[in-house]
């Protein structure tokens, strides 16, 4: 049965890491329907709108979509932002976990950030004073099932579970600790830690093979993302899936549209290509696969490195490089 991968090119570096995505998607084993649509800043200029109606419907349709990157800096000042399609997509979706993973080395860890909730989606406005405000907000219900989430994928890896929070700060924390608490006696065969966000900051940075999988609020876990891709080889490499409790999940670099290396084809698509890799394991039920990609796109990252890993290959020749090391494993021809 042929599955229907909706593909968001979006804008700056997006489109030229998408289409090295779409040409190895298509070299491997999978029966996929590739179509893309607009979004983001690109869809602002074309329809006014960064998440057009047809744009959604095909998303919710699909049994997966494959995001490149939103935001520039023409759309900066304007009224209606790229970014605000991905927020509203992802909330349209219901795609409340994002899995991050970083790794390098001794380093193997996964971030699991909240992304339906939180300091993003809270109450917003402006004051007749002018004071403006945003708020972090959270039903103790949207906490459990991320917190739920966190302990499994931990039962799945090295069973260690690290909850980030502002416990000593804020009121939503203080709750989040007594889900926690709460859901932990389900899970007995999982080590259960609470961290301070500041703290976890620092250590990400000092000790991240400390690390197994950490959950955390939307806006710490948008934080912490950038600092574990930064102490593992940088955003050109991190990918990410954004699950919900049925498909479809939405999978895309934790990278922006980097303005300034756009049109230049230098661009590293790895975090896409690993992105792919995320697809091919939560939305197409293919591990095997998922597992030769990833293993290519490491022999990639060393044999052709873009200029942000110190190398001088582009987009395009890493991805060779990345096909040229496929082994697709036998079973996985049918
Ligand atoms: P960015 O992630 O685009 O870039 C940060 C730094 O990392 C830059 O130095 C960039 O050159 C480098 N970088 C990022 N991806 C790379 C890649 N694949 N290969 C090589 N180098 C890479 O973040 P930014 O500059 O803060 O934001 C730029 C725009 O992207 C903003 O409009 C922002 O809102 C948007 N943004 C979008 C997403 C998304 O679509 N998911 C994520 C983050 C930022
Ligand atoms: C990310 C990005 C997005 C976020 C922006 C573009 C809305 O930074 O995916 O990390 O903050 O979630
Ligand atoms: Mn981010």
């Amino acid at each position: 049965m042929s599955r229907r991968i909706v593909v968001l090119p979006g804008d700056g570096i997006g489109p030229e890491v998408a289409a090295e995505a779409v040409r190895v998607l298509e070299r491997l084993p999978v029966d996929v329907q590739v179509e893309e649509h607009d979004f983001g800043g690109v869809a602002i200029d074309r329809h006014g709108d960064p998440l057009p109606a047809g744009t959604l419907a095909a998303c919710a349709g699909a049994d997966a979509v494959l995001m490149g990157a939103v935001g520039g800096p023409q759309y900066d000042r304007g009224e209606v932002r790229p970014e605000q399609g991905l927020i509203r997509l992802r909330r349209e979706l219901d795609v409340y976990a994002n899995l991050r993973p970083a790794r390098l080395g001794d380093v193997d860890l996964l971030i699991v950030r909240e992304l339906v909730g939180g300091l993003y989606y809270g109450a917003r406005g402006t004051r007749p004073d002018g004071t403006v405000y945003d708020t972090l907000e959270y039903h103790p219900d949207a906490v459990r099932r991320i917190v739920r989430r966190g302990f499994e994928l931990a039962r799945a890896r090295r069973r260690h579970l690290t909850s980030v929070d502002k416990a000593n700060v804020l009121l939503t924390s203080r709750m989040w600790r007594g889900v926690v608490d709460e859901v932990a006696p389900d899970y007995e065969d999982v080590t259960r830690a609470d961290a301070l966000v500041d703290s976890v900051a620092m250590r990400l940075v000092t000790e991240p093979q400390a690390f197994d999988v950490l959950v955390m609020e939307n806006t710490f876990g948008d934080i912490l993302s950038d600092v574990a891709a930064g102490a593992t080889g940088g955003l050109g490499l991190a990918a990410s899936a954004s699950l919900g409790d049925g498909a479809p999940g939405l999978f895309e670099p934790v990278h922006g549209s980097a303005p300034e290396l756009a049109g230049r084809g230098v661009a590293n698509p790895a975090a896409m290509l690993r992105s792919v890799a995320l697809m091919l394991r939560h939305a197409l039920d293919e591990p095997g696969l998922a597992e030769a990609l990833d293993a290519a796109v490491d022999a990639a990252v060393a044999a052709a490195p873009t200029p942000d890993l110190g190398g001088g290959a582009s987009t395009r020749e890493l991805a060779d490089a990345a096909l040229d090391a496929l082994v697709v494993p036998e079973a996985s021809w049918t």
